[in-house]
């Protein structure tokens, strides 16, 4: 029989609401498809964590979650206990950077039935892809803080891009492009501000498009490119971006499709040397967190993706029909869509349907 090895990561706030709707509905998929998920709790990567060690993570984590094959994750951070910089820099974070999860890849995509809040589209007006650099580029660890306190203080933190780093993520989207319908890759950039490293990535853009005669490519200022997301989103189908302007474009994407809580990611480590992680786009939402009205769907969607990358294909459209189905009726959305469920009432929902 066919096992996976999950670690399991709910994290803080609604990532310890919505990642039992997600494993519920794993475990849906997995007993009607015919395999075993061996689901390993972990209560590290959380400020609960950090309240009782001093640190978000036991320091032989990469021991621990290092051989699975897969991590599931909630979401991470608690303002008012840990400050953001430092949960999430000792946490998700680490392991996208450790565990060389240099893509993060990111859905958006209008769902039937679902209230959209840009006037006149329908579903198939809205789809695509976000594809996200995760392990270098504006989030660097290179930079300073000199004379702190005084009024000479300076602060610095550097862009790094490698020709490296950028040429993958970028072979992976004109990849990603090559399987879909219209074969088009978008790149976001903002080179006529930023003038090393922007230009430099519209460079490996024209380099790594040269090596793909059957996509099609073009390139948009940051700026243009958000209100274009909001004018003319069927524009779009793979979309490129840096670390920075990936994370911002892949937060508006979802939000024009109604909520950020239904969008899920992966975090991929392509050449397989160690886990990928899956989690919702959205984070630890101290401001509904303990209500039980979170939407779930992110959580769930981001199983499918992850049964997907275990090549659980039938499993994780059947998780995408259910959601699907869901999602079409006033009581199975949550408040965010403006339905009538909770978190929990709607993870059954989805779980009902699986299969
Ligand atoms: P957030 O995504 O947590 O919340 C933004 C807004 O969206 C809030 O009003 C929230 O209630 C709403 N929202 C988010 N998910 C929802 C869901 N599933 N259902 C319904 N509504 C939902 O972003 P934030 O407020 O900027 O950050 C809160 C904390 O989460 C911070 O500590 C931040 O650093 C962290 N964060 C973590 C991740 C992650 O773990 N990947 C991602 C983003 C933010
Ligand atoms: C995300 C989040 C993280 C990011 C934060 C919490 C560091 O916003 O996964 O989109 O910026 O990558
Ligand atoms: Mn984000």
């Amino acid at each position: 029989q066919r096992r996976y090895s999950i670690a399991v990561i709910p994290g803080d706030g609604i990532g310890k609401e919505v990642m039992p709707e997600g494993t519920r509905a794993l475990e849906a998929a997995a007993s009607a498809h015919g395999f075993e998920v061996d689901l390993q709790w972990h209560d590290f990567a959380s400020c609960d964590y950090y309240a009782k060690h001093g640190q978000m993570m036991p320091d032989d984590w990469k021991d621990r979650i290092g051989k699975v094959d897969a991590i599931f994750f909630g979401a991470v951070g608690w303002p008012d206990t840990v400050p953001d910089h430092i949960s999430l820099w000792q946490s998700l974070l680490q392991f996208r950077r450790e565990f060389d999860q240099y893509v993060n890849l990111r859905p958006v995509r209008l769902m039937p039935g679902v209230p959209c809040p840009l006037a006149g589209r329908k579903p198939g007006d809205i789809d695509f892809w976000v594809v996200r650099e995760n392990t270098e580029g504006e989030y660097s660890s290179v930079g300073g803080h000199m004379f702190p306190g005084t009024e000479r203080e300076i602060v610095i933190q550097e862009t790094v891009m490698t020709r490296h780093g950028v040429d993958r993520v970028l072979r992976y989207a004109f990849d990603l492009a090559t399987k879909r319908e219209r074969k088009h890759v978008t790149s976001a950039t903002k080179s006529n501000g930023i003038a090393i490293t922007m230009p430099f990535w519209d460079k490996r853009v024209e380099a790594i498009g040269a090596e793909y005669p059957g996509v099609t490519h073009d390139k948009y200022h940051i700026d243009i490119l958000t209100a274009q997301f909001v004018m003319n989103p069927q524009r779009f189908d793979v979309v490129v971006a840096s670390n920075l302007f990936g994370d911002i474009l892949s937060d508006l994407g979802p939000a024009c499709t109604g909520t950020i809580g239904v969008a899920p990611s992966g975090n991929i480590n392509p050449d397989g040397t160690h886990p990928s992680l899956f989690e919702p786009v959205h984070g630890s939402a101290p401001d509904i967190a303990g209500k039980g009205i979170a939407n779930p769907v992110g959580q769930i969607w981001s199983a499918a993706m992850m049964l997907e990358h275990l090549g659980e294909a039938e499993a994780a459209a059947s998780i995408m029909r259910a959601i699907e189905e869901t999602l079409a009726t006033e009581t199975g959305r949550t408040g965010d869509l403006g339905g009538k469920a909770d978190t929990v009432s709607c993870g059954k929902a989805v779980a009902s349907l699986i299969g």
